[in-house]
């Protein structure tokens, strides 16, 4: 994907993003580290267009974050599950594909199923998410993320609701994702997620993209910031 932001800046009462500016091209899966406070999400929902910055431009492939049309073409998953209660887990996808995208009933359920299945969850489709795992609740806003078919899927810290086995389970089921062919962005506090998935990291502290490269930097940080925070990390 090709990622061009300018004069970024954004602020709720002090800044959290302070005048980021980035020149990427070519890369299929950005991760995003840093402690917490330093504008991860922020920047993740700026990226997908969920939020508008108070100042700059985002450009994805070509199009500004904020166009309806790049909107309609990606996928977002967040920290904790955000799956209806009183749907199963194929409903929960169903419905979306059917009222947000004017899809039919039959090929919804078809879609439905294909993601279900692709993030191992076919034989959990008609329970409702309360039924299920914490982690198999996740890998369902996974698939439901992945039906409308977004060229760029982004997750927000999609385990850190979820012990060890879980965030292993969900993280092995993203890096199965790579195959598809759709670039991803993401924010995770798991390394290891990072060293095997990501092939470009950015290293956010205090607003800033205080480090940034192919994922080798994290075993050779050169600011005391990053080599800090893998400290902390290890
Ligand atoms: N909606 C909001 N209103 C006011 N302040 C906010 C809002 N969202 C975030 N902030 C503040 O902006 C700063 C950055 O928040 P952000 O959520 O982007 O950090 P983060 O790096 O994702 O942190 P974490 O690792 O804890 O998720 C924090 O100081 C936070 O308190
Ligand atoms: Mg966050």
């Amino acid at each position: 994907m090709n990622i061009k932001i300018k004069n970024l800046t954004h602020a709720y009462d002090v800044n959290v993003l302070d005048d980021l500016h980035l020149d990427l091209d070519g890369y299929h899966a950005i991760g995003i580290i840093g402690i917490s406070g330093s504008g991860k999400s922020t920047l993740l929902r700026i990226l997908a267009g969920i939020e508008k910055p108070n100042q700059g431009t985002v450009e994805i492939n070509g199009q500004f974050a904020d166009d309806k049309h790049y909107k309609q073409n990606i996928g977002f998953v967040f920290q904790s599950h955000t799956l209806f209660p009183h749907l199963t887990l194929l409903e929960n996808i169903t419905i979306v594909l059917e009222k947000t995208r004017g899809i039919d009933k039959q090929t919804a359920k078809k879609t439905a199923i294909e993601n279900l299945t692709r993030l191992g969850l076919d034989d959990q489709k008609d329970k409702r998410p309360n039924k299920v795992s914490g982690g198999q609740a996740q890998r369902a806003s996974i698939a439901r993320a992945l039906s409308v078919n977004p060229d760029i899927l982004f997750l927000d810290e999609p385990t850190s609701s979820l012990d060890p086995i879980l965030t292993d389970e969900v993280l092995s089921s993203v890096e199965k994702l790579k195959g598809l062919g759709k670039d991803f962005i993401f924010v995770t506090h798991v390394i290891s997620f990072v060293k095997d998935f990501a092939d470009y990291v950015l290293y956010m502290d205090q607003g800033v993209i205080a480090e940034q490269g192919t994922p080798d930097m994290l075993d050779n940080p050169k600011t005391d910031a990053l080599k800090n925070f893998m400290n902390k990390v290890r």
